[in-house]
C-alpha cells in the first residue's frame, strides 16, 4: 500500500479522476485528493473525499508525506506552473514540498499540447525525471481530435503499481507471472440492470495476496469485487464475461493462471440500449452462451505453464464432475468446492476444498480463504518445480 497525493486540475477529464481515485483506493492505496479551484468547477471536492474515504483535509495537505504524487488530469496551465516551480495554490505547493516520484497525465486541446511553450515545459519536466503518461490520441471534448485525451485511469493505476509496488518480495514464486481472476461477472440487460452471481471475489483476492507474498508478479482480473484488491498487484477491471475473456487471453502466456472468477455462462443476446422503461408486458430475455475462458486458455496452453480452475458443484457426484472438468478444460488443477453448502464458498470468509490434480486429490479442511489459497499455491509450486 502506498500513500498517494492525487492532484486534480480543471479539465473535462476531471470526472475520470473519480474513477482513478476509486481504483487507487481499491488497489489498497491511501489516497489524498488535492483539487485545484479549476477542478472544482467540474467536480466537487466532496466526491473525491467520499471516494478516497477521507474527511476534508486540514490546512496543510501540501505538507503531507506521500510516496507518489499523481496529477491527473494535468492542464496546460498547471503543467506550466509545475515546470516553473510556481507555488500559488495548494497543489503546486504540494508539488514543491514533495520529494518522491511525480507521475502526470496531461489532458488538453491538441493545439495547446502541441504549442512550443507546452512542449518546452514538458521537456523541462522530463529532464527533472517527471513521468508523463499520454496524452492519448482521440476525440477531444471540443469536437476536435488529436493528442490531448487523458490516458485511461486503468493505465495510470497500472503504472502506479509498477512505481510504488517496486519489486515483489523474495519468495518461492519470485520471477513468476501469475494471473488470477476473481469476483463474478455481470452481463448487462440494459444500461442499469444485469444478470450476475453472488461471488464476492474473496477467494481470488486471497490467492492474489498469497501469490504476491510468495514473490509472484501478480495481475488480478477483477470482476465486480466486493472486497478491496490487495496491495502490490496490478488490477485490471473485467466487469463482463467478454471483458474477462479478452483480458485473460491477452495475458495467456502467464506462468500460472488461476481462474477463480465466477464467469457468467450466459449473456443477454441483445442488451437494451439505455434503460428499459417499465410497462405492463412481460420482458423476455434471450441468453446466449459465453466463451469458456478456462477451456480457451487450456487449448492454447504452453509447456511448463500451470493452469488452475475452480469447480463450483453441489451435492452427490460433485467431485466426479470436478474431475471431469479438469480433463475437459485441460487444466492442471481443479479446486472443487461444494456450493450447496451455505457456510463456505460463495460470499463466505471460509472455504473447504478438494484440490484435484492428474495424480490425485488433496482435501483442504475448512479454513479462512487465505489458508485455502496457500494450500492451492503449494500445489502450484509443486507442479512448477517439475517443469
Ligand atoms: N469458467 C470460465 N469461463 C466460463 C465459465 C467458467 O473460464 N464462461 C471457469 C471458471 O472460472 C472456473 C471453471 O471454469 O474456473 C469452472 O466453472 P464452473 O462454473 O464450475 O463450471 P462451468 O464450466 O461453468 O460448468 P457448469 O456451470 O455447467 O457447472
Amino acid at each position: 500500500m502506498a500513500r498517494i497525493l492525487l492532484g486534480v486540475t480543471g479539465g473535462i477529464a476531471a470526472y475520470k479522476a473519480c474513477t482513478l481515485t476509486r481504483l487507487l483506493v481499491r488497489a489498497g492505496h491511501d489516497v489524498l485528493p488535492v483539487l485545484t479551484a479549476g477542478a472544482e468547477r467540474f467536480v466537487a471536492a466532496e466526491t473525491f473525499h467520499a471516494l478516497a474515504r477521507k474527511s476534508p483535509q486540514g490546512p496543510y495537505p501540501h505538507l503531507e508525506r506521500a510516496d507518489l504524487l499523481v496529477v491527473a488530469p494535468l492542464t496546460a496551465n498547471t503543467l506550466a506552473r509545475l515546470a516553473h516551480g510556481l507555488a500559488d495554490d495548494v497543489l503546486t505547493e504540494a508539488a514543491l514540498a514533495h520529494d518522491g516520484p511525480l507521475l502526470v497525465a496531461p489532458a488538453m486541446n491538441v493545439r495547446m499540447w502541441q504549442h512550443p511553450a507546452t512542449q518546452a515545459n514538458v521537456a523541462l519536466l522530463r529532464e527533472r525525471g517527471v513521468e508523463i503518461l499520454g496524452p492519448a490520441e482521440g476525440e477531444l471534448a471540443e469536437g476536435e481530435s488529436g493528442a490531448g485525451r487523458m490516458v485511461e485511469p486503468e493505465e495510470i493505476v497500472a503504472r502506479v503499481a509498477e512505481i510504488v509496488g517496486a519489486a515483489a518480495p523474495p519468495g518461492p514464486l519470485a520471477g513468476r507471472s501469475l494471473l488470477v481472476s476473481a469476483g463474478g461477472t455481470r452481463e448487462p440487460l440494459d444500461a442499469v440492470r444485469y444478470v450476475g452471481n453472488r461471488s464476492s471475489g474473496r477467494m481470488g483476492v486471497a490467492l492474489a495476496e498469497e501469490a504476491r507474498a510468495r514473490g509472484a508478479d501478480v495481475t488480478l482480473l477483477a470482476a465486480n469485487l466486493a472486497v478491496p484488491a490487495p496491495a502490490g498487484v496490478t488490477v485490471v477491471e473485467t466487469p463482463t464475461a467478454a471483458d474477462l475473456e479478452r483480458e485473460a487471453l491477452a495475458r495467456g502466456g502467464s506462468d500460472v493462471i488461476v481462474m477463480a472468477a465466477a464467469v457468467a455462462d450466459y449473456t443477454p443476446s441483445q442488451p437494451v440500449r439505455g434503460k428499459r422503461p417499465k410497462d405492463a408486458e412481460p420482458w423476455t430475455v434471450a441468453l446466449e452462451p459465453t466463451a469458456d475462458v478456462l477451456a480457451a486458455l487450456g487449448s492454447a496452453r504452453r509447456p511448463g505453464q500451470v493452469l488452475v480452475g475452480f469447480a463450483a458443484e453441489g451435492g452427490e457426484n460433485g467431485l466426479d464432475r470436478a474431475k471431469a472438468k479438469r480433463v475437459a478444460k485441460k487444466a492442471d488443477l481443479v479446486v472443487y468446492n461444494d456450493v450447496s453448502r451455505g457456510d463456505i464458498g460463495f460470499d463466505a470468509d471460509e472455504n473447504e476444498v478438494v484440490v484435484v490434480s492428474q495424480t490425485g486429490e488433496r482435501s483442504v479442511p475448512k479454513a479462512p480463504k487465505r489458508e485455502i489459497a496457500a494450500a492451492i499455491l503449494d500445489e502450484v509450486e509443486r507442479l512448477l518445480s517439475k517443469t
